[in-house]
């Protein structure tokens, strides 16, 4: 990290840079941005600004020099191979990211893992001041860098410190399992703001200041006196929901292109041109839902409610966390149930699953979902889901429609999709149907309404909501609250009408 180099007015730090390194065919390696759902809303945030980036490399081993790409300046953090292991393999996905999606694996305890994750937490924070301008404004993204706030806030109290979670926060009875829980919102307390995807969310981490560490909240504010300091120190902070979206004018824009198009086209020909093409595309992680969806398709094929090839499936699970236990056992079920799938119902060159383990750039993804007649998303917990915004951003044909589960982020704002509980298989096959069989115009009504709501709530929406939350902390600023009270209460009338919707789905089938 140089010291005496550039500052900036805006710094942001995330566990993962937005680029990865990449390989040519001539050997010659390089930079290329990096798949997944921060990377893909902070991008457009950043550009045109005097940012810089604060992040992991992604491999292990000695920090690359701090660099510039696409107009982004950007401070890479190392870490060792041993840290890899205990901060970002360990502490972030196999203790906090159980805890944090409702303990769907069991959580691991490790106190070597919370010491390094704490021994990482430090190094970020002291990259980040380094290049922090005086007054700057320093956002910090996810669990991975929860004691982050505070340890900026004790080199530099001149700055503005933001934090946001893109997971879900869990509810008390949960995090209370966390054995280092009275570290970690201390941690997030040196912030000035905290946001978070939903207002459950943002509730569920009061309820934790209040019941956990006795500190008194008040609407969505927390207030208390550092550990050690008097009472002079007292300190309020101010946690909400700001949920994150999609760059939707650049989304749109490419999902527009000829190629893009054509690319759609062809897949669906490479499949053989079929009536109905599901698509799934998650991370392969246990939160995402993926078997849940499998089995709800195997039992449309054995009832022959469906019938390949007219009906088809693709599934992307794209590679992630390969070395955590609980993601390797997942591999392996998912793997073996597409096996029997395609054992029971192929043909010869016609797959039941199309199942495809690997990542896609970010136009060959577009074309999928423009070549998609079904976005099946079915998470167990997800924070947001951006891929249900992506796939609506991607739609400007007003073809396709989405199945969301009600576990998303997602489902709290895109209303008009259809709506299922996971859980619940008979409930997802009825969903399925239902998305199927809906009348054309129907169909391009929901379709219509979504992006409507996509485009109106974008991730440049988010940043500048964010940002002005941050600025004007611990109060509300003031032209979003009323604005936000008002959507709020008119989401929570349309969750309920989604809930009846998902219920009426299996009503009768004894579930
Ligand atoms: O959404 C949570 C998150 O950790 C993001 O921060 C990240 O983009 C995505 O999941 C992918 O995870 P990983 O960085 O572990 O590959």
């Amino acid at each position: 990290m140089t010291v005496g180099g550039p500052t900036f007015d805006l710094v942001v730090a995330a566990n993962r840079l937005p680029v990865d390194r990449v390989v040519d065919a001539e050997g010659v390696s390089g930079w290329q941005r990096s798949p997944g759902g921060l990377v893909t809303a902070m991008e457009p945030v950043m550009r045109g600004r005097d940012a810089a980036w604060v992040g992991w490399a992604g491999e292990p081993g000695t920090a690359p020099e701090p660099f510039s790409q696409d107009g982004l300046h950007l401070y890479p953090v190392g870490l060792s191979f041993l840290e890899v292991q205990e901060y970002y393999e360990g502490f972030s996905n196999d203790t906090l990211w159980p805890i944090y999606h409702d303990v769907i694996v069991k959580a691991s305890f490790e106190r070597t893992w919370w010491n390094t994750y704490r021994t990482v937490n430090l190094r970020f924070a002291q990259a980040i001041v380094e290049v922090a301008a005086p007054g700057a404004t320093v956002w910090v993204h996810d669990y991975h860098l929860q004691l982050v706030p505070a340890m900026v806030r004790s080199i530099r109290d001149d700055v503005r410190i933001g934090w946001f979670d893109h997971i879900p926060f869990p509810p008390v009875e949960l995090f209370a399992q966390l054995p280092w829980r009275r570290a970690v919102v201390e941690g997030l307390l040196g912030a000035d703001f905290l946001g978070f995807q939903r207002s459950a969310d943002a509730k569920n981490f009061l309820r934790v200041c209040r019941r956990l560490l006795g500190m008194a909240t008040e609407g969505d504010t927390v207030t208390f006196t550092p550990p050690g300091d008097g009472p002079s120190a007292r300190r309020t902070v101010r946690a909400s929901a700001i949920p994150i979206s999609v760059d939707f004018k650049g989304l749109d824009a490419l999902a527009r292109t000829p190629p893009v198009v054509a690319r759609a086209a062809e897949i669906r020909a490479s499949l053989g041109n079929p009536e109905i093409l599901m698509l799934g595309v998650d991370r392969l992680d246990y939160t995402k839902g993926i078997r849940h969806r499998l089995r709800a398709y195997e039992e449309l094929l054995q009832e022959k409610a469906i019938i390949p090839p007219k009906v088809t499936l693709m599934q992307v699970a794209l590679p992630s966390r390969e070395r955590v236990d609980a993601y390797r056992v997942l591999r392996e079920e998912v793997e073996a149930t597409v096996g029997r799938i395609n054992g029971e119902y192929s043909s010869l060159g016609s797959p039941a699953v199309h199942y495809l383990h690997q990542s896609y750039p970010r136009t060959e993804m577009v074309a999928m979902f423009l070549a998609a007649d079904i976005m099946l998303v079915t998470p167990l917990r997800d924070g947001m889901n951006l891929v249900a915004k992506e796939y609506v951003t991607c739609r400007h044909d007003l073809g396709g429609a989405l199945v969301l589960s009600e576990f998303t982020g997602a489902w709290h704002e895109l209303h008009q999709a259809f709506t299922c509980n996971p859980h619940d298989i008979e409930g997802v096959k009825q969903t399925i149907m239902r998305a199927i069989t809906d009348p054309p115009d129907q169909r391009r009504r929901r379709m219509k309404a979504l992006r409507t709501h996509v485009a109106d709530h974008d991730v440049q929406r988010w940043a500048c909501l964010y940002l002005e939350s941050l600025a004007s902390a611990p109060m509300a600023p003031h032209r979003p609250t009323r604005a936000s009270d008002r959507e709020r209460r008119d989401d929570e009338r349309a969750n309920r009408a989604n809930l009846r919707a998902s219920d009426k789905a299996s009503e009768g089938t004894g579930q």
